[in-house]
């Protein structure tokens, strides 16, 4: 079974904030899940909320319902196969949408197929949140971040630490989604989390 092992050093302090943020019920669909750790690590910490895995890739899918299963938390639905560029996602509606570590380790239409597919799923005032390593005014905010993003682009020219100020936030506001709060996170990441208007 596929492990991430950023997913250990990670999960404590995301879930920490997914617990100051999310509602008190619904469905909150996790985009890109990867390994599933991430989802049966905080779900059975999140009362109320029903988790929605999903993941990009085929291969991933068995993996992560083998971990969330394990979990035996009965609030982590079957995992969805989910594209974010594709024109149609497999689901039509979530109360939330958290995303992890995808935006720079894809292409950039991953993150206009991820705006772009929110938009259409969250009702106003509904949460997206993402977290990840970013750039702010188009600076990299450590020196970690520019090696980080100097071995992405060695596998995938396409893939970068995005800029915040100049990319992420123009492509949020033009999906109409309003800035809630940049938080600071461990080892020169952010969580970034909008409000659909
Ligand atoms: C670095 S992993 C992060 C996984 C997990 N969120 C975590 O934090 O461990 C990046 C993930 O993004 C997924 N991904 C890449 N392109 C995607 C796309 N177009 N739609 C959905 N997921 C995608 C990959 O399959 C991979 O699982």
């Amino acid at each position: 079974m596929r492990h991430a092992p950023a997913t250990l050093r990670n999960r404590e302090p995301i879930l920490n904030m997914l617990k100051q943020l999310l509602p008190q019920r619904g469905l909150l669909l996790e985009i890109a899940s990867g390994t599933g750790e991430h989802a049966a690590f905080m779900a059975p910490a999140l009362a109320g909320l029903v988790w929605q895995p999903s993941e990009a890739d085929p291969a991933a899918l068995d993996d992560i319902n083998a971990r969330t299963q394990a979990s035996g938390c009965s609030r982590i639905l079957p995992a969805l196969q989910l594209d974010v560029t594709a024109a149609n996602w497999p689901i039509d509606r979530a109360d939330a949408i958290f995303c992890c570590n995808m935006i720079h380790i894809a292409p950039w239409t991953a993150a206009e197929g991820m705006f772009a597919g929110a938009a259409r799923l969250l009702p106003p005032s509904a949460l997206l949140i993402l977290y990840g390593p970013f750039k702010r005014n188009g600076e990299h905010t450590a020196p970690s971040n520019a090696q980080f993003e100097t071995w992405l682009q060695g596998s995938d020219l396409r893939y970068g630490v995005r800029c915040l100020d100049s990319e992420v936030l123009p492509l949020a506001e033009s999906n109409g989604f309003a800035l809630a709060e940049i938080v600071t996170m461990p080892a020169n990441n952010l969580s970034v989390i909008w409000r659909r208007r």
